[in-house]
């Protein structure tokens, strides 16, 4: 059965030095919950709070109903993982895996058999009497996540377990971790700094900024509905454009400096007329379209159809005139850009002088110089307060 940990207003000072201050979670059972934030934030403080090895100095914490703050580790029936292994390296893969088992006198035969089954899962059957330094940092790794598992606990606890394995290593150890985890259904708080990592292992994401809870949500929810200013840049790439709110006819939404508006339909109450708002916009959320061109302007043929004098040499290859009415978009100018084969990644300077990424799925290549206009997908922007920084966004309806 797996169990839901409740961790209740919590507090944890080192010494006079109060580093979460109150803060509350719940966490069900069987949940794959991770725990996302920069450098700093606490996340190893809060994960140190639930196995024990730190202190509680205000709130309370219970695991299946049962409230631990004075329960030694040793008694928490928790497994961890952190980042530097941490396997004995004078022990045997099956060694190091079975310690856990022997400690709690379980019977040699259900041992090894438990221990088999778990090497299997975590695929590292061939290496069972191998020694920790004959193996890869992922294959140290898998020991000891199996060492962690085996002992059948009720809470798996994972410190930044992938954060020594190069890349490609850590994409193929996350997807293990997500696969055991659904398979043995432990109950698992799972700490990462990296963002990427959060979204491709968890049922639900708290992000944490000093100390402070910002957010708990899905995976999706976060990318795609971020509560503040903060969780957007944080989790993948923001654009923060100033806008005000405008209210016409029943009609809200946001207006930009040069009059472009975009219409919505799930702004909240809070979003009044004229208020100062942030609108994010993920890279690929844009419309990006080359401006309405005038080829006699750019082509020498062009020049000559033109009568050649109407254009100086300084303006070859530009455009001479706005070639869009005003208010249709954001205009800019593309400055730079990198082919990735399934997509483009546009660097593009807006008229006021902001730079802004856009990234396209069209093969349609722009070149650098060239005038674009970008345009906003309504029901995918998010609109924050100018001032508190946190969401216009209503609600799904359920
Ligand atoms: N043992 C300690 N004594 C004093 N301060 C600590 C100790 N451990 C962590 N801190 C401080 O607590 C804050 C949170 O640290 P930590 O939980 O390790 O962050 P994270 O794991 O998110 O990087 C940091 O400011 C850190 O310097
Ligand atoms: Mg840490």
């Amino acid at each position: 059965m797996s169990v839901g940990i409740d961790i209740e207003n919590v507090v944890k000072k080192y010494g006079s030095h109060t580093v979460i201050n109150g803060l509350s979670l719940r966490i069900e059972p069987g949940e794959f919950f991770t725990l996302l934030g920069p450098s700093g934030c606490g996340k190893t403080t809060l994960l140190r709070m639930i196995i024990g090895f730190n202190s509680v100095e205000g709130g309370d914490i219970r695991v299946g109903g049962r409230r631990i703050n004075d329960v030694p580790p040793s008694r928490r029936n928790m497994g961890m993982v952190f980042q530097n292994y941490a396997v004995f390296p004078h022990m045997s893969v099956r060694e190091n895996v079975a310690f856990g088992l022997k400690m709690r006198h379980v019977p040699e035969a259900e041992a090894a058999r438990r221990v088999d089954d778990i090497l299997r899962m975590v695929k590292i059957e061939e290496y069972a009497d191998r020694m920790p330094a004959a193996l890869s940092g992922g294959q140290q790794q898998r020991v000891a996540l199996a060492r962690a598992i085996v002992i059948q606990p009720e809470v798996l606890l994972m410190d930044e377990p992938l954060s020594n394995l190069d890349a490609k290593l850590r994409v193929e150890m996350r997807n293990a971790i997500k696969r055991i985890q659904r398979q043995v259904a432990i109950t698992t708080v799972y700490v990462t700094h990296d963002q990427e990592e959060a979204l491709a292992v968890s049922d639900r994401i708290a992000v944490m900024d000093g100390g402070v809870i910002q957010q708990v949500d899905t995976p999706r929810n976060i990318y795609q509905r971020p509560a503040n200013v903060f969780v957007s840049s944080f989790i993948g790439l923001s654009n923060l454009l100033e806008a005000t709110v405008f209210e016409e006819g029943g009609q809200k939404g946001v207006a930009f400096p040069n009059g472009y508006r975009v219409p919505m339909t799930n702004l909240s109450e809070e979003a009044k007329s004229g208020l100062p708002v942030a609108v994010s916009a993920r890279p690929e959320e844009f419309i990006m379209e080359a401006s309405a061109r005038r080829p006699s302007l750019r082509t020498p043929e062009g020049r000559a159809a033109f009568g050649g004098s109407a254009v100086s040499e300084q303006s070859a290859g530009r455009f001479v005139e706005a070639p869009d009415a005003p208010g249709e978009g954001i205009p800019a100018v593309v400055q730079s850009s990198v082919f990735l084969g399934l997509t483009t990644h546009y660097f593009v300077r807006a008229e006021n002088g902001q730079e802004l990424e856009v990234i396209q799925q069209e093969q349609a290549a722009l070149a650098d110089g060239e005038r674009v206009l970008l345009r906003l997908r309504p029901e995918k922007i998010n609109v924050f307060h100018g001032a508190s920084r946190t969401t216009l966004i209503r609600g799904e309806p359920e």
